[in-house]
């Protein structure tokens, strides 16, 4: 089945799985973030499967989705978790992971996050300078402990992604350039506390292409060689993440697609395969529901939705430039299979255009913009779609806006995976201080 399947609209309403959209709405409010766990389990099925001729560990990328249920939830199908901080840490740890199926990235691990994995005894450090590897062994050796590590390549590949989201090319903060890195496992070899047994990538989010994975393991492929013919034992390769979504409802490659371009570079490395998709299993497995709240029309021929969601529940249009399709959730004639950025008409639909923004007060608060829409009425629900990656955990409460609820939905039954903040929330954590 297809995954995106898990939200469709019959006789006029959209469903998330068995449950209307507007039921959710009523019962919880707006806005709200909706996860269909058939669509999280399908997902996560559908790209370990793809990567299953290498037995690959699938580390979900805690930063794109981290409410404790979903990750729960995945626990429970056999993931693991790629974490970049010691605050992910502790929500994988408190989720039920296995430590032994935890790696952790991030340029700026501290003393103390890096004491705390190793108490744990996760399964992989993702190491992306050499003061981190130098204070890891430090730290490791005073605690009587060797941990493994995967020196991160940053391999100058663009991956084509958003430049705030290309982490590959040689002018980012991410990983070590070859050269550096063979120098440093070389060195390392005799360091306490490390035992560098892996090459890690991550080269940006959403990659639509299989060419910069390729170009990427070419070079981790030389790297390994060179670092086998110094004796050094390297048996990990970590892909990273980066997989794609339809953001439009068209095609994209699939997880198949990747695994089929690494294959020729993985099939005489002999190593184990790691892989930390994110977005490919949370970000179509939600939506986010909003609602109407006044239609503006200025003197310049504008015309506003002005919506109860805004930047702070979901930043990806704002911070990025992103697309999401947003279609009403009561629309007799249900939905375009496709709606491409620009479209300015949708054939077999009448549609006003607008911008869909949210109360905030900046200019950059918008949802989207010309946007072509059936005419919504104050009160009308919409669903923001493929919202369930970089959604809520990038949520703030800026203009002090309580944080959005968060819903699960199972087959016909639903619950409430995290309550709306109220507006006492804002203020508690500062109590102390009055
Ligand atoms: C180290 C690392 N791995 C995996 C991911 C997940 O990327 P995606 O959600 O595109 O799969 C990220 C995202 O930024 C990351 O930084």
């Amino acid at each position: 089945m297809n995954p995106e399947s898990q939200f469709h609209y019959r006789n006029g309403a959209l469903y998330c799985e068995s449950v209307p959209a507007a039921s959710i709405a009523d019962h919880y409010g707006t806005p709200c973030y909706v996860y269909s766990a058939a669509a999280l389990r399908e997902r996560f099925a559908r790209i370990r499967d793809a990567f299953s001729r290498w037995d690959a560990l699938v580390c979900f990328s805690v930063k794109s989705c981290s409410n404790l249920s979903i990750l729960r939830l995945l626990a429970q199908q056999g993931s693991g978790f790629d974490i970049v901080s010691g605050g992910e840490l502790y929500r994988a740890l408190a989720a039920g992971a296995d430590p032994a199926k935890i790696v952790y990235a991030g340029v700026g691990k501290t003393r103390e996050e890096i004491e705390y994995a190793l108490r744990e005894n996760i399964y992989f450090f993702n190491v992306e300078s050499r003061a981190e590897l130098a204070l890891i062994s430090e730290v490791a050796a005073r605690m009587g402990a060797t941990c493994r590590v995967a020196i991160r390549l940053n391999p100058d590949v663009d991956a084509g992604a958003h430049e705030k989201t290309t982490t590959g090319k040689g002018n980012t903060k991410f990983g070590i350039g070859a050269s550096e890195a063979a120098l440093l496992v070389q060195e390392a070899a005799d360091w306490p506390g490390v035992a560098v047994r892996g090459i890690h990538l991550h080269l940006g989010s959403p990659i639509y292409e299989t060419a910069p994975y390729e170009a990427a393991l070419e070079k981790v492929v030389a790297l390994i060689v060179r670092l086998r013919e110094r004796a050094c034992q390297i048996d990990h390769v970590n892909l990273g993440g980066g997989y794609a979504i339809s953001y439009t409802g068209g095609e994209v490659i699939e997880p198949s697609d990747y695994a089929r371009a690494v294959s020729s570079y993985l099939e005489n490395l002999d190593c184990a395969v790691i892989i930390e998709p994110g977005r490919y299993i949370s970000g179509s497995s939600a939506l986010l529901l909003t609602r109407v709240i006044y239609r503006k029309q200025n003197d310049y021929g504008k015309s506003f939705l002005i919506c109860d969601a805004a930047m702070n529940d979901l930043l990806r249009p704002t911070l990025y430039d992103a697309f999401h399709r947003i279609w009403p959730v009561q629309s007799k004639d249900g939905m375009p299979a496709v709606i491409e950025p620009g479209e300015r008409e949708i054939q077999g639909f009448t549609t006003e255009l607008v911008d869909v923004v949210g109360p905030v007060c900046e200019t950059g608060d918008y949802l989207a913009r010309q946007r072509a829409l059936p005419p919504a009425r104050r009160g009308d629900a919409l669903a923001v779609f493929n919202a369930g990656a970089y959604g809520f955990t990038m949520s703030s409460n800026y203009n002090s806006r309580p944080r959005p609820a968060e819903v699960l939905v199972d087959g016909s039954g639903h619950r409430l995976i995290r309550p709306r903040q109220s507006w006492a929330d804002l203020i508690e954590p500062e109590r102390t201080c009055l």
